[in-house]
């Protein structure tokens, strides 16, 4: 995959980007839709418990481990994973910094 540049702040989060931070020393993956409304999920795939990464060029969560893929806000698109990432709400967004800080 290609690296993505992690973003100090989910304010910067452009409208349909996404990207991982952290969150109480957990990973998190935020996305923004066009409406400027932020989705946060568990990064933790919902099969085996990979962590997942952001597909730029799909805008999905993609599992590097058996191929699941779930939707920017979390939704099964592909198995072997059956359940959705977990989501969290906005509340936690406070805490979310850059995945490198
Ligand atoms: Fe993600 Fe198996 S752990 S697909």
């Amino acid at each position: 995959g290609k690296l993505e540049m992690p973003r100090a702040s989910v304010k910067e989060l452009e409208s349909g980007d996404a990207a991982v931070f952290m969150a109480d020393g957990q990973r998190k993956g935020a996305y923004r839709d066009k409406n400027g409304e932020l989705y946060i999920v568990d990064t933790t795939c919902t099969h085996l418990g990979c962590e997942v990464e952001w597909n730029h060029g799909d805008r999905t969560w993609d599992c590097p481990c058996h191929g699941s893929r779930f939707s920017c806000t979390g939704e099964v698109i592909e198995g072997p994973a059956e359940k959705p990432l977990q989501k969290h709400s906005h509340t936690m967004l406070d805490n979310l910094t850059s995945e490198n800080s």
